[in-house]
């Protein structure tokens, strides 16, 4: 069975090339390179020993699609491409919509007129908006309305948009998978996020604080009606998340048609219990000063991960003391990221 892997150099994308391969299934993965670096698909082959087709192609490429689809028998895609920074998407929204939706639209045009009908999507926890209830079922109404940012319209548009094509044509079977927060590395410290410029989400401010490349984290907001007044948020091993997407290809084999999947842990940590954590596993001090809440945060989001057990028989293994020790490792071996 071969899988092409759309966004398979990126942070969530290179770590589910890596599970795959272990499974033994072929892979073809494309990237255009816009948020990660040649050298994620080197370390993939090096870490696997296993070699696979890559092409640097933009999903909005349809005359590129379509090479790799004449190139290859590819039975299923694991759309992972698209562009994820959710401040940036108020900004520049176009560039959102175009990259995110068109580009998924033309992904499905090409891979329908291969008879590839069979995708996993990576959608988000964010298509919940404002949650009125935790933790978050697959069943909670999602509104378009309802979300605060412009990256999470796309995501949610695009789930619609999948959940019409298999209305129209009862061959295709997608699953769509909505995560949490991802955070850690792969183990062996080879695989790991490397955001560009100052990151805006917290794992990746506290590794650079405790490398000596930021000063001091930022914490938004300790009024929050939490534990200890800091947001709560159901981190997930990036390695579980990976093998979540395991889970979701051999669903697909079982022509289930369309659903959608939580893929989370079910448990909340606040900000200070990762800062605390990170401090306890890996023996190091983070700086961090309280500031002022930051502009459409919610308090408190995690999923029920229920379904995701039930369906597709996976949870989670990993817990926050293994996301903290792993992305330590990745930061202190790589403190470049890919740039060698
Ligand atoms: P990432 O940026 O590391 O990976 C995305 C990859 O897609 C990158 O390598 C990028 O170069 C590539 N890409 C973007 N647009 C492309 C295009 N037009 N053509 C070809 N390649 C393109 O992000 P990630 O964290 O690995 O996220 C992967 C997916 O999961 C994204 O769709 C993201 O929205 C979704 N997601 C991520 C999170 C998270 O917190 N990381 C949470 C929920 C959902
Ligand atoms: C986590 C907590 C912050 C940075 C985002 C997207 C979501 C999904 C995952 C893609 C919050 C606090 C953060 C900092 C802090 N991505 N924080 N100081 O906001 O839950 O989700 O990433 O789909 O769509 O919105 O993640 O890591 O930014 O924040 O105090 O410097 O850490 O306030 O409570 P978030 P995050």
């Amino acid at each position: 069975m071969s899988i092409l892997v759309t966004g398979g150099a990126g942070y969530i994308g290179s770590h589910t090339c890596v599970e795959l391969l272990n499974e033994g299934y072929q892979i073809v993965v494309l990237d255009n390179f816009y948020n990660s670096k040649p050298q994620s698909i080197k370390r993939i082959k090096e870490l696997t020993g296993k070699d696979f087709p890559f092409y640097e192609c933009d999903i909005l490429d349809r005359e590129g699609l379509r090479k790799v689809f004449k190139e290859n028998n590819i039975d299923c895609v694991i759309h992972f491409a698209g562009l994820k920074a959710v401040g940036e998407s108020v900004k520049i929204p176009l560039k959102y919509y175009y990259n995110n939706v068109t580009g998924t639209i033309v992904l499905c045009e090409v891979m329908a007129e291969y008879g590839c009908k069979n995708i996993v999507f990576s959608s988000s926890a964010t298509v919940y908006g404002m949650p009125k209830k935790m933790p978050m079922t697959e069943t909670d109404p999602v509104d378009i309305a309802g979300i605060t940012n412009p990256y999470g319209r796309t995501k949610l548009m695009i789930e619609e948009m999948l959940r019409d094509v298999y209305r129209s044509d009862n061959e295709w079977n997608i699953a769509l998978l909505r995560y949490f927060n991802p955070i850690g590395a792969h183990e062996s410290g080879k695989l790991g996020e490397d955001p560009n410029g100052i990151p805006n989400n917290l794992m990746p401010y506290i590794s650079q604080v405790a490398i000596g490349k930021l000063p001091v984290l930022s914490i938004y907001g300790d009024d929050y009606p939490t534990h200890d007044g800091t947001g709560v948020r159901d981190y997930i091993h990036v390695v579980d998340l990976a093998k979540g997407h395991v889970k979701a290809v051999e669903w697909i084999n079982l022509k289930k048609g369309v659903d959608a999947f939580n893929l989370g842990t079910g448990t909340g940590y606040s900000v200070l219990d990762l800062v605390n954590s990170f401090s306890k596993v890996n023996d190091i001090k983070i700086n961090y000063k309280i500031v002022g809440r930051r502009a459409g945060d919610i308090a408190v989001c995690y999923s029920d991960p229920a379904k995701a057990k039930e369906v597709l028989g996976w949870t989670a293994q990993l817990g926050i003391d293994d996301m903290c020790r792993d992305t330590w490792r990745w930061q202190k071996l790589n403190p470049n990221g890919f740039d060698e």
